[in-house]
């Protein structure tokens, strides 16, 4: 349970409030670097942190991240010209270079120096991961860019999933470090469910939460169906600043590991990426992983992210299924938690719910957001922008162990 005024500090993000300013200290996926592949071709919106921005690929390949609203008078890049290495505004021919500088104004006078002294206002940005990131903080405090082994595999062993939920972000992130949720919520769905079922049966996990520099890592730790005396089930979950959780990695090498960003969009909307990763170099098929994980027939989530089963038809939901034993009757887990996440409201009323012990993590999330933006509030920087973390070599795991064995180092082993 939360104080009502620690509800609002955590979950309201546009600019100029605590959390906004803090989570602009770090780098933003923006888009998918497929949704703007070709020089030249279709800008495409999209809103972060409450701010309307235009994506574009020049003409040189380069990748601009602008503020929507043309600088005259606030007509929408989106529908400019994307053509001769900038964007053109569609009203009154005003064009802006990737880095936001106005190189032409053709219903200025010849000779007026208006130009110069114009710009809308442009980001940086990287692409990396298969993803168009951008900082949209103060210039003077751009963080280092987090090079996370999901960023950097090769692009053949990646598959990405971008889905939207009509919730706040926090909702929608605490759904993903919830261990004890995916035993009911997701039963029979996940990709190792039998495996997991045949390790371990138990459904209420006891959970270890130790902080790191770059978030906290928990233990959801269960008794297994052999060697219950002597053996104990971890599944170790690992949570970054300011919004990234990387699910724990299976142990069969030919099942892919996840990592999910939740990007606020705006206070009461949400933009899910998921990367899968094939381990041991092993190729995904980006089609296959978005079939299985996000498809439900009749809708297309390709033209239209937030097209997701909705509140008005109950998530699809088939009832027939779920009287012959399917526990949701909600086809595929992104659903599944979108279903559970929108269902508390577009921002829950966390004064009024009770949390158990199974809930360590989701109290430890919140208490280590809050710290940072207090921290930001003071003038401090944010936890997790240190480039002394090791971004790269951060790994989350599950495992059979003995019941004496520290899960710590057992998993820091599984890095040699
Ligand atoms: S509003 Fe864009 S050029 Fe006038
Ligand atoms: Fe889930």
């Amino acid at each position: 349970m939360l104080s009502e005024a620690d509800n609002e500090l955590l979950t309201r993000i546009g600019r100029d409030t605590p959390m906004g300013d803090m989570m602009r200290r770090y780098w933003m996926p923006i888009c998918l670097a497929e949704e703007v592949a070709e020089p030249d071709g279709d800008p495409v919106t999209s809103t972060v942190l409450g701010e309307r921005l235009v994506v574009f690929r020049d003409s040189f390949g380069g990748v601009g991240v602008l503020r929507e609203g043309c600088p005259h008078r606030r007509a929408s890049l989106a529908i400019g010209r994307n053509e001769e290495g900038g964007l053109r505004c569609i009203y009154h021919g005003w064009k802006f270079d990737r880095t936001g500088a106005c190189i032409d104004m053709p219903s200025e006078p010849p000779g007026s120096t208006f130009l110069s002294k114009l710009r809308n206002q442009g980001y940086p940005t990287r692409e990396a991961g298969g993803i168009i990131w951008s900082y949209l903080g103060p210039a003077d405090k751009e963080p280092v860019f987090p090079q996370y082994d999901w960023i950097t595999a090769p692009a053949e062993t990646r598959a990405l999933v971008k889905v939207g939920q009509r919730a706040n972000y926090l909702q929608a992130l605490e759904g993903s470090i919830d261990s004890s949720h995916s035993w009911f919520l997701h039963r029979g769905t996940v990709m190792d469910w039998e495996k997991r079922t045949s390790v371990s049966t138990d459904t209420s996990p006891r959970m270890e939460v130790e902080d790191t520099d770059y978030g906290f890592r928990y233990a959801a730790v269960r008794t297994p169906n052999s060697n219950p005396d002597t053996k104990k089930y971890v599944r170790v979950t690992l949570w970054a600043f300011p919004f990234i959780s990387m699910i724990p990695r299976p142990e069969e090498r030919q099942q892919p590991y996840l990592a999910a960003l939740f990007v606020p969009v705006d206070d009461e909307r949400t933009m899910m990426y998921s990367v899968f990763v094939g381990q041991d170099g092993s190729p995904l098929s980006t089609h296959a992983i978005r079939e299985e994980n996000v498809a439900v027939p009749g809708i297309d989530l390709d033209s239209e992210w937030f097209r997701l089963g909705q509140p008005m038809n109950r998530y699809l939901q088939d009832r027939a299924a779920m009287r012959a034993g399917n526990w949701t009757g909600i086809r595929g887990f992104i659903h599944q938690d979108a279903a559970c996440s929108e269902s508390m409201g577009a921002i829950a009323d966390r004064t009024d719910e009770h949390l158990g012990q199974s809930d360590r993590a989701i109290t430890r999330v919140r208490r280590r957001l809050l710290e940072s933006v207090r921290r930001t509030m003071q003038g401090d920087d944010p936890i997790g922008v240190t480039s002394a973390i090791p971004f790269g070599s951060l790994r989350s795991g599950q495992f059979v162990i003995q019941k004496d064995e520290s899960w710590q180092h057992v998993l820091e082993g599984s890095l040699a």
